[in-house]
């Protein structure tokens, strides 16, 4: 035996948080993993956008610089501030003439992307006319100071502001964001529920199984994998209708066979001189005559052949009281005693369904002394019925195995009362093949309760 252990806390959670159904978990992977890449791959986008954005703002920003510089060398050293000052200039970008430079000792050193703005490689590299005397820079809260000496002594003070790289401050990243993932989330869910619509058939069809070995087969078409799965099945179905085709068969064969000898052994008995032993002879005899149509009965299981149709269970309940009180013209008028709704539709196999009620009405009756059905009306698509009775119960280990064939309990030995050990099995066949089922259950204050439910 292996032992399990305990799940963990993790588990737990996951277990928690993920949908229960295979479509919905397909779809939530999917989902999850498209939104991931969705992001990596807007983001990438938006990466590329600012940096193309920023080589303009660049390429505007110097060639502005230069523009102010050239003014500035082109005017004469008493007009040049003025003229400097004059000059249209873009957001971000700051020019004077002073006497001294703007930069200072402790700015820190501009970043390479910083120094691309004013590019003095390309300053010094001008022609002699152009070419700045003295060079510096400098950074202060991203804020880009370089200072140009002139020939005349004096500086040109450029101060250059770039607002900071804000990629997804944009209404489209959004936009783009949502859109798409609500397009993908839709495609996604249509396609999983399509792709797991044979899971649950698959699964239906082995419920109907569960309840009508007949049923009919499921459609072998649809994808390979399907098709494989849908033949498997059909053929395990087929190959359990042959198998309970022929124990049926087999059991109804036997019980046949066995009425002639049974019959020959009657006649012979009727020769024996010991009045005692005759008369004990023959109710044994009688005994198994009664057995062997029982079972020739519940082999040839009419239930499985009835149609299903609707029908009123309410009704259903009080005829077959009505039918128990017939058979005892002398029991108390408050034996047999039904409550519950006026009317009930559900479908089943009205014979077989009456059938099964009757077993339990009779049970109750035989070794209880009374028959209280209670009809409850369906709840969360099951309906469950009570029939209760003022007997000895039975004994806890045993409510079980009273549904085997012909198991009777030893204190019931007595062939007056119930028949042959087949009432409870029988009862139970039928509910099942409905998709219900029956269990009994002692009542505290005595007496028992046999629980049938029926789906709704
Ligand atoms: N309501 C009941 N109270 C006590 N014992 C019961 C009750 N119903 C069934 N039993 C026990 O279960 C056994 C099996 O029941 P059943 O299958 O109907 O066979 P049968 O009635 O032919 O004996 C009975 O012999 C009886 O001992
Ligand atoms: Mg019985």
């Amino acid at each position: 035996m292996s032992v399990r252990p305990p799940p963990g806390r993790v588990h737990c959670l996951i277990r928690r948080v993920l949908p229960a159904s295979l479509a919905a978990r397909t779809a939530l992977f999917l989902l999850v993993a498209l939104m991931g890449v969705q992001a990596a791959g807007l983001t990438i986008h938006a990466f590329d956008r600012v940096d193309l954005q920023r080589a303009a703002a660049e390429r505007e920003m110097s060639s502005r610089a230069f523009t102010v510089w050239r003014t500035a060398l082109m005017t004469p050293p008493d007009r040049r501030a003025a003229a400097v000052n004059d000059l249209d200039l873009p957001p971000g970008l700051d020019a004077t003439v002073d006497d001294a430079p703007a930069v200072r000792a402790n700015m820190g050193p501009p970043p390479p992307p910083f120094l691309r703005l004013a590019r003095p490689e390309v300053l010094l590299a001008a022609p002699p006319r152009f070419r700045p005397r003295e060079v510096q820079a400098g950074m202060r809260q991203g804020t880009l100071f370089v200072s140009l000496r002139t020939p005349d002594g004096d500086w040109v003070n450029f101060r250059i502001h770039m607002p900071p790289l804000r990629p997804w401050h944009s209404d489209t990243f959004l936009a783009a964001f949502l859109l798409m993932t609500a397009a993908a989330a839709t495609l996604i869910l249509w396609a999983t529920r399509r792709l797991t619509r044979p899971v649950r058939d698959l699964a239906a069809a082995a419920n109907a199984l569960g309840r009508d070995v007949n049923a009919p087969p499921l459609p072998e078409d649809g994808p390979l994998e399907v098709a494989t799965a849908a033949h498997a099945f059909n053929t395990m179905a087929e190959r359990i209708r042959r198998f309970v085709g022929d124990r049926t068969q087999m059991l109804a064969a036997i019980g046949h066979d066995l009425r002639t000898p049974i019959t020959r052994l009657k006649l012979r008995a009727e020769f024996m001189d010991d009045d005692e032993q005759r008369a004990k002879m023959l109710a044994d005899l009688e005994e198994m005559e009664a057995m062997v149509t029982a079972t020739l009965a519940f082999a040839r299981d009419d239930a499985a052949t009835e149609p299903s149709v609707p029908l009123d269970l309410a009704a259903l309940c009080r005829t077959v009281l009505d039918e128990a009180a017939d058979a005892r013209p002398d029991a108390e008028p408050d034996t047999f005693v039904y409550a519950g709704p006026e009317r009930l539709p559900v479908r089943g196999r009205p014979i077989a369904l009456k059938r099964a009620l009757a077993n339990l009405v009779a049970n109750a009756a035989n070794y209880g002394g009374a028959a209280r059905l209670t009809l409850d009306p369906p709840q969360a698509g099951q309906i469950a019925l009570r029939i209760e009775d003022d007997g000895p119960g039975i004994p806890e280990e045993s409510q079980e195995a009273v549904f085997q064939p012909f198991r009777r309990l030893e204190t019931s030995r007595n062939r007056e009362t119930g028949g042959v050990g087949l009432g409870l099995p029988i009862a139970r066949n039928i509910l099942r093949a409905h998709g219900g089922d029956v269990t009994l259950r002692n009542r505290p204050d005595g007496g028992l309760t046999a629980l049938v439910t029926l789906p709704a």
